[in-house]
């Protein structure tokens, strides 16, 4: 597809000017330390910025670099995680942590392809770190990116593809200050989403988030808060205290314990260390 240089131009326009009047001032945005910048653009991954914008002060409390991250306890982070749901997240970051300080000498690489590399960074978090920690032109799409292209340059089409957005994307990204421009974009695709019917329901790869109630996440979540509570825990207590079926409880149990989480020995269950 080509686009054309002025409308590329009056994109970049308006969402500088945007940024300019209602730009957020958000905790990560005042740090280029990349072991910040990793922590919150994964907890921004799955959870909203309300929701981060303590936790994220908090965890950087408790754990303050790549190296204190990677000594930690599977559980300690974990806990740490808690309000933040997706918890596979927090043992992705931990496992990452470990990585970079094995393999990296405990200094995140600077290369979106090395970042995607890395435990829980897919695409998209590894063009945000890029361009949030080291400033990298990077091309990358996240929801907030996805909804501002969409709503501009796709507002009647349908089943826009993935590929058509990156595109726009590459196109429109502002090469002297990547950094700043992500922000502003980012923020112009949050207020679309609190004003506008939300743009990304047209694009091709649009998926509702499944309902949480009822869901294996939820269950998934409960497991793992019961768990902490109790660092060891007979399968038959867990089945008691959750009341579903054993399959459903024994499925999400493997599930944890391939990832890492928690080890199951004599229908005793307790977290990995
Ligand atoms: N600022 C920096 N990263 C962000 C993100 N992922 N979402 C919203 N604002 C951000």
């Amino acid at each position: 597809m080509k686009f054309k240089k002025s409308d590329i131009l009056k994109f970049r326009r308006l969402i500088w000017k945007y940024y300019k009047e209602y730009g957020r001032d958000l905790p990560w945005r005042r740090t280029k330390n990349p072991y910040a910048i990793v922590v919150s653009e994964i907890m921004l991954q799955q959870t909203q910025v309300d929701r981060v914008r303590g936790k994220y002060e908090e965890f950087l409390e408790k754990f303050p670099t790549f190296a204190r991250l990677g000594r930690a306890r599977a559980r300690e982070v974990l806990k740490a995680w808690q309000g933040l749901g997706y918890n596979r997240r927090a043992l992705s970051l931990w496992k990452l942590a470990q990585t970079v300080m094995k393999e990296y000498k405990g200094e995140l690489p600077h290369t979106p392809a090395e970042l995607e590399a890395l435990p829980g960074i897919g695409k998209a978090t590894a063009g945000s770190v890029a361009a949030f920690a080291f400033n990298i032109p990077t091309v990358f799409v996240e929801t907030n990116i996805r909804r501002a292209i969409l709503h501009h340059f796709f507002l009647k089409k349908r089943r826009v593809s993935e590929e058509g957005i990156w595109e726009l994307a590459a196109a429109v990204l502002d090469p002297k200050n990547p950094r700043e421009w992500y922000w502003a974009l980012m923020d112009y695709g949050s207020m679309l989403g609190k004003t506008v019917p939300n743009p990304n329901r047209r694009s091709a790869s649009y998926r509702k988030q499944s309902p949480f109630q009822g869901s294996n996440r939820e269950l998934r979540g409960r497991i793992v808060r019961l768990l902490l509570e109790q660092s060891r825990l007979a399968v038959s207590s867990l089945l008691a205290l959750t009341q579903k079926s054993e399959a459903r409880v024994q499925e999400i149990l493997e599930a944890l314990e391939r990832e890492g989480f928690l080890r199951q020995r004599k229908g005793i269950i307790m977290i990995a260390k």
